[in-house]
């Protein structure tokens, strides 16, 4: 197993880990909002520099960088605390109502910020002024979910996170996992007249409604997923207040 030095503690990892996973088992908080267990690094937010003084000296990013025997990784270095800062400048300048960001630079002693962004104040779309470009909900929504619903648009200051053609997308099923993982809660999802609205995604998606209650819940296009769990096809088919409703009453008569 490889063993760092970390912030000057000795710490033992398993085979192939990052060094962002080392550093959480050294207990060490590290920021980070690109990254998400599951999904391949992505390298955006910057906010998991490390330096590493051995066996090379260099800045590296935490979440996709190997961990290896005898590195040795400083945390918070004078360099790195440095760099850090300026990476949350660079993301108060573009979002500076994000609560997320913030909170984190608040943590570092930031208030405010020496940069400027065209791209600050302007909503392309609702919700659009909080979004950092981490790419998780385009990730997520490809790799994880595999519709590829939505994408990046644009290049420099216009790069933005979109369907296609700013429309409705035909791809999406609703599923909300690009809100779910969203670090800034830049996505919102209002449920309402029996329809679910993705506005960020200019897409509207028809809810089903439970056929014992008679509320809408599930996005049609989700419906698949009913059929890959046949053995629960009942419950799939009705909304989570029935169907917490049945399982209490099943659960009752069963205790008789
Ligand atoms: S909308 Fe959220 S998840 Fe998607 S790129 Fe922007 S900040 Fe990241
Ligand atoms: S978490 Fe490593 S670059 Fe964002």
């Amino acid at each position: 197993m490889p063993t760092l030095t970390i912030d000057g503690n000795l710490i033992e990892t398993p085979q192939d880990t990052t060094v962002l996973e080392a550093v959480r088992l050294a207990g060490i908080d590290l920021p980070t909002l690109c990254h998400l267990d599951g999904l391949p690094p992505y390298g955006a937010c910057r906010l998991c520099l490390v330096e590493m003084t051995a066996p090379t000296q260099s800045m590296i990013s935490s979440c996709s960088y190997p961990a290896a025997n005898g590195m040795v990784i400083e945390t918070r270095s004078k360099q790195v605390v440095a760099v850090r800062k300026m990476m949350l400048e660079f993301l108060l300048a573009r979002c500076p109502t994000s609560s997320v960001i913030v909170d984190l630079a608040k943590k570092e002693g930031l208030t405010e910020t020496r940069f400027y962004s065209e791209y600050a104040g302007r909503a392309d779309a609702p919700g659009s002024e909080l979004c950092i470009l981490c790419g998780l909900c385009v990730r997520v929504c490809s790799d994880m979910i595999g519709a590829a619903a939505i994408g990046f648009n644009g290049r420099g200051e216009n790069r933005q996170v979109a369907s296609p053609f700013f429309l409705q997308s035909e791809a999406c099923i609703g599923c909300g996992a690009c809100a779910f993982v969203c670090p800034t809660s830049a996505i919102r999802i209002e449920d309402h007249d029996g329809q679910r609205f993705l506005r960020m995604w200019n897409t509207v998606v028809v809810l089903q409604p439970c056929p014992v209650c008679g509320n809408s819940f599930s996005p049609e296009p989700m419906i698949f997923l009913r059929n890959l769990a046949e053995a629960s096809t009942d419950l799939w088919g009705i909304c989570p207040e029935c169907r917490r409703k049945q399982a209490a009453s099943k659960f009752h008569s069963v205790l008789g």
